[in-house]
């Protein structure tokens, strides 16, 4: 390849840690063309907007956020949009949007460097076409437009390079798309069926990760629980082996599907002790009748079955979920039993969202005869009745020392530290901003001295670090 001169990429990523982990792979493939990260899209002379199409009004965010960033842009520089959104508007959307430059899907990203070239190049050609054109009055030359969106999913998932924001943690994906088909969710059209990776492959990245001195793992997939099947192997035998791996302390998973969760991983985590003991397990709705409507494949009575198990053999786990408000044609009973679900499975945190029809997904054609004020209503209440029970399930806490690795400055407070206790839960550390350094990166033991729904509050105690 000919001398490359350095470039900046900015990247902004909307939505779920799939499409921030998607970013860290975009960042580690185009440094490999010599393009290197900045904080802001105004010196950048490539903008990246990876896009999340989960909620309504996707495609419309991505317009006014490409509008605003067209406006702001360095001269030359190139307006890229990924993510779910381009997936699953296809080419419509370089069309739609004129300023784009370039439009790449989920499934070719790996093709990101190929295709930035490619654009660079023609967006050259086109201004010295253009300004010969323009020499001879022919007006302003049109912008080219890249894009390629691959419908199917290549056969082999291509490894490719990642340059990771975060330093004591780092998001592993295990496994790419779902095989289910919920009728309320885009996902299986923009990310397509599943794929696991091999062990080995997985293990490989978790060993490199260790050598760099990351201390924890978060192993992502829409379904970490369906991890195998494609491939022959299971959830529970990948987390043994990657337990295995020296110098990683902490190992969590995102997220779990009740239908494909078994007794044996349950039993699998509480057996080994650097696996966080700490479940992300939608339940989406509290009422069989709307499971089923939404075609989850399990009734409330199945998902209990395993918090209580999780409970017997973890008596101290962390479980979070999500709920699905006003799916269409949802009663007020229906969503009552939503509310009862919340306070029977005790959740330490649970998100929630109203409904929204997505494109191309069953729901969106049925009646939905439930109005938006309706909506809205329930889910204030239902987040009410969530902060109550997080408020609840936090003070078990209250007065225990806990292992906190700590990841930097709290956001909101410079003069604190902020991590996360074992079991995820955050906890911001009043501590002297000089002495910040020594802890950041470690394990330290906290006592923790307040607790409320969102997050702890605690101090170092006496001797403080572990690793
Ligand atoms: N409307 C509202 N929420 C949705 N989710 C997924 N699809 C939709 C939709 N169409 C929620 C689910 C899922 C989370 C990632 O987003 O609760 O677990
Ligand atoms: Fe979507 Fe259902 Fe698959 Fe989750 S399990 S990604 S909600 S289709």
């Amino acid at each position: 390849m000919k001398q490359r001169t350095k470039k900046k990429v900015y990247i902004e990523t909307l939505g779920c840690q799939m499409n921030m982990a998607d970013s860290e792979r975009m960042f580690g493939m185009l440094e490999e063309i010599e393009y290197y990260p900045t904080e802001s899209m105004l010196d950048a002379d490539l903008s990246i907007l990876n896009t999340c199409s989960i909620r309504e009004h996707a495609a419309a965010k991505t317009g006014s956020y490409v509008g605003k960033w067209d406006k702001q842009r360095k001269p030359g520089s190139l307006i890229a949009v990924t993510g779910c959104v381009a997936q699953q508007e296809g080419e419509k959307l370089v069309k739609d949007i004129r300023t784009v430059d370039l439009l790449i899907g989920t499934h070719n990203l790996h093709r990101l460097p190929d295709l930035v070239i490619e654009a660079e190049n023609l967006h050259e050609e086109a201004i010295a076409n253009g300004s010969k054109e323009a020499k001879l009055n022919k007006g302003i030359y049109k912008r080219p437009q890249v894009a390629e969106i691959w419908e199917e999913l290549p056969e082999l998932i291509p490894e490719t390079p990642v340059s990771r924001k975060t330093k004591h943690f780092a998001w592993v994906n295990i496994i790419y798309g779902c095989n289910y088909k919920c009728t309320y969710c885009i996902v299986p059209k923009t990310r397509g069926d599943q794929r696991s990776r091999s062990i080995a492959e997985v293990k490989q990245e978790i060993k490199g990760l260790a050598a760099e001195g990351y201390k924890e793992i978060v192993l992502l997939g829409q379904n970490v629980d369906g991890y195998g099947m494609d491939i022959g192997t299971n959830f529970a035998t990948l987390l043994r082996e990657v337990h295995e791996v020296a110098g990683i302390e902490r190992i969590k998973f995102l997220t779990s599907h009740p239908c494909d969760m078994t007794y044996e991983l349950i039993e699998t985590v509480a057996e080994l002790p650097k696996l966080a003991k700490y479940f992300h397990i939608p339940i989406q709705a509290g009422n069989d009748e709307v499971l089923k409507r939404m075609a989850r494949r399990y009734t409330f009575k199945r998902y209990m079955e395993l918090i209580n198990y999780i409970r017997k053999l973890m008596p101290d786990a962390s479980i979070t979920g999500d709920i699905i408000v006003g799916f269409p044609g949802e009663t007020h009973k229906q969503f009552m039993d939503s509310v009862k679900a919340v306070e029977t499975i005790g959740y330490d945190a649970c998100n929630t969202a109203v409904y929204s029809p997505r494109p191309f997904t069953p729901a969106a054609t049925w009646e939905d005869p439930i109005s938006a004020e309706e909506k809205n209503e329930r889910i204030r209440f239902i987040n009410s009745v969530i902060t109550e029970t997080a408020e609840k399930q936090a003070q078990r806490f209250l007065g225990t020392v806990q292992d906190v690795l700590i990841e930097g400055p709290s956001a909101r407070n410079p003069a604190r530290l902020m991590g996360r206790i074992f079991t995820n839960k955050t906890v911001n550390i009043d501590c002297d901003p000089e002495e910040h350094d020594q802890y950041i990166g470690k394990i330290c033991k906290v006592e923790i001295t307040k607790a409320n729904a969102w997050a702890l509050r605690g101090q170092l105690a006496k001797t403080p670090a572990l690793v």
